[in-house]
């Protein structure tokens, strides 16, 4: 079984995922960045990770999944700033979801991620006291995605294998 993991990463957080859930698959594997994907058709499952971005899918994910999930055997693989247990996170992940509606999911990890010291800042200097919330919160996602949220990811990596081998 020939597998894919695909990521969108502007500042390496996902990318840090991808190589965790690389590194945990059995030999036959590629690693690629979603840019660089220009047919899913060589593969028999895919891993497919990218951020959050404006309570989302980042716009290229959400039209790259729109596009080429369909029909495919698909697990995903999401960061985000928003601790974990934010309630805003399930809602989230439900519209990461619903962009890749036509797949065969076979899972959907997600975790934390460092927000961007330059996104910090400026939502530091909006006018909206929730935006500022928002990157006031930013310190406290220093070092994530740390070792054990790879680890998880890693695991994660081994469930989707198993519904499938
Ligand atoms: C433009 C932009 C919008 C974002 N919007 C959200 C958001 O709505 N909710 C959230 O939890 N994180 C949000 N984030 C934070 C990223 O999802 C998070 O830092 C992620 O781990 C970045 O992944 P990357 O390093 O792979 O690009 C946003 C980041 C950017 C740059």
């Amino acid at each position: 079984m020939r597998t894919l993991v695909v990521y969108y990463s502007q500042t390496g957080n996902t990318k840090k995922v991808a190589d965790a859930i690389f590194a945990a698959l059995p030999r036959d594997k590629e690693i690629m960045k979603l840019e660089d994907v220009t047919s899913l058709d060589d593969y028999d499952l895919i891993f497919a990770g990218f951020p959050i971005h404006s309570h989302g899918p980042a716009p290229k994910a959400k039209e790259f999944l729109e596009k080429q999930a369909e029909g495919r055997a698909m697990a995903l693989f999401i960061t985000h700033a928003s601790p974990e247990s934010a309630p805003d996170v399930s809602h989230m992940i439900q519209r990461c979801v619903n962009a890749a509606a036509g797949a065969q999911l076979l899972g959907v990890f997600n975790c934390q991620g460092e927000l961007a010291r330059d996104v910090m800042d400026r939502l530091l200097e909006s006018k909206h006291p929730e935006m500022r919330m928002f990157g006031e919160q930013g310190n406290f996602t220093r070092g994530q995605p740390d070792a054990a949220r790879l680890a998880r990811a890693a695991a994660f990596a081994d469930e989707v294998l198993a519904k499938v081998t």
